[in-house]
């Protein structure tokens, strides 16, 4: 099983909309097996906090400190990407299967 990288803007824009909240919330709730890793911009500044999970290259957009728990859970845990959450420009059309 390859281990995920959760990649969280904290560049300027994002930290304007609280991208520290949100790095501190999933240090404290993702699994050992999971990388938290703060980032320079990632070129969606306009819909900050921006998350972007890897292997996996699902895209989220304007995450909250209160998203974390459901992207930790959802997504890391259960594989079930969240999809309010989603990108629209960069997953237009996305729906779990
Ligand atoms: S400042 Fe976060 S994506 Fe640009």
């Amino acid at each position: 099983m390859s281990s995920k990288q959760v990649l969280i803007c904290q560049y300027r824009s994002c930290l304007a909309q609280g991208s520290a909240e949100v790095l501190a919330a999933f240090l404290e709730s993702s699994a050992s097996d999971v990388s938290i890793v703060p980032t320079e911009c990632q070129g969606q500044c306009n819909l900050g906090t921006t998350v972007r999970i890897l292997p996996d290259e699902i895209w989220y957009c304007r995450v909250k400190p209160t998203d974390v728990d459901a992207i930790a859970e959802s997504h890391l845990k259960n594989a079930q990407p969240v999809d309010r959450l989603l990108h629209p420009r960069i997953h237009p059309t996305y729906s779990t299967p």
